[in-house]
């Protein structure tokens, strides 16, 4: 078995730990217990369910406490209103109360939406991440940021609600397909881009052994991903300032996500791959940085196999003027000018707000094109 890590989100009376290695689920039953719970209500998916639910289920009930499993088809079409509140009547009618929990065990949808119906039910009820993809264990699972999508976007309907523990046990990494992994291995890229040049120069050295799957590469991958988010996290829970540099490459993502339709064809990672080239490109295009550093940060996400135009994406063509108008309904826009988070260089991450519009244009018009 490899060696344990444990990664504390310092939030004050809201802090709580990150266990990462393999087998770490195994101490789910004696976690549960901690916290004083006796019943738990599992949710997941219809993918994850046949590989981890019995699992987890059995160290439940070792450690003498009830579950309910409740099962969501698998795919972003789950964080929708019909789910939630077929999960929030599920879950009520198992009896659950306030100091029992809900377990979240899947990737990001599961996550999300089980982070909030934790928040909503009874007011509050306490949550266990049990994140199952690199994505998750790397970035969604950590944070608090729960929610479900609206008719005009992603993420839209949500609130902050922290987990009390997460368990990212990294032996569920082993039955993920490549796309998955590099899709995960975006948001690692990205923490080395926002502020840590070294996290980024390992990531572009082992890029091919995380890929290929390598157990004792991607613990580490998990590992210096979550210590990052957490030292961001605890600076700004509530996104006020320094956390909306975890959005980086994400306002051009969430738009080629918008444009190609959710529909699975473009994984969420896939896309943030090229949202961070395009983002370095368009810093570069303004100024921010030298042409020769985007250069680079776009060597090296080629070098994973991340398409770094829009036209090497799945999910495509991508029409300039509805990712234009995409980017114009995200969440961290204000007065109605787009923010977006650009680059002064690798490691230099910084929010640039009312990002000049007709340059904007202008640059997707030509990136749509190459
Ligand atoms: N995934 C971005 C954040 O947690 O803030």
């Amino acid at each position: 078995m490899s060696a344990r890590e444990r990664v504390q989100i310092g939030l004050g009376a809201r802090s709580y730990d990150v266990h990462i290695g393999d087998g770490v689920i195994d101490t789910l039953g004696q976690e549960a217990r901690a916290l004083g719970a006796g019943k738990c209500a599992i949710i997941t998916d219809a993918h994850v369910a046949p590989l981890w639910a019995e699992q987890v289920q059995r160290v439940l009930h070792e450690a003498g406490l009830a579950t309910e499993l409740i099962v969501l088809p698998s795919g972003e079409a789950s964080k929708s209103f019909a789910q939630f509140q077929r999960v929030c009547e599920a879950v009520l009618a198992c009896g659950l109360e306030r100091r029992d929990l809900v377990i979240a065990l899947g990737g990001g949808v599961v996550g999300d939406l089980a982070g909030f119906v934790a928040g909503v039910l009874k007011r509050g009820v306490d949550f266990i991440q049990i994140p199952t993809t690199l994505l998750a264990q790397v970035d969604s699972s950590v944070g608090g940021k729960t929610g479900i999508n609206a008719a005009g976007g992603k993420n839209l309907i949500g609130l902050f609600h922290q987990p009390r523990l997460v368990l990212a046990d990294t032996a569920t990494l082993r039955s993920l397909p490549v796309r998955e992994l590099r899709s995960g291995f975006a948001e690692v890229l990205k923490y080395g881009l926002i502020d840590d040049p070294a996290l980024f120069a390992w990531g572009a050295a082992h890029g091919a052994a995380a890929l290929a799957g390598d157990a004792a590469v991607l613990a580490q991958a998990v590992a210096a991903s979550v210590r990052a988010k957490a030292r961001i996290v605890a600076a700004d829970e509530r996104e006020s300032g320094a956390r909306a540099l975890l959005n980086l490459g994400h306002t051009f993502a969430h738009a080629l996500e918008a444009s190609a339709g959710y529909d699975g064809r473009l994984l969420h990672g896939e896309a943030v791959g090229c949202g961070m080239a395009l983002a370095f490109d368009f810093s570069a295009q303004l100024g921010f940085c030298q042409e020769t550093v985007a250069l680079e940060v776009k060597a090296v996400l080629a070098k994973s196999g991340f398409g770094v135009q829009p036209a090497q994406l799945a999910g495509g063509p991508y029409d300039p003027a509805a990712l234009l108008s995409a980017m114009e309904q995200d969440k961290k826009n204000e007065g109605g000018e787009i923010t977006l988070i650009l680059a002064r260089g690798i490691g230099e991450a910084f929010v640039h707000k009312r990002a000049p519009r007709q340059a904007l244009a202008a640059f997707l018009h030509g990136a749509a094109q190459s």
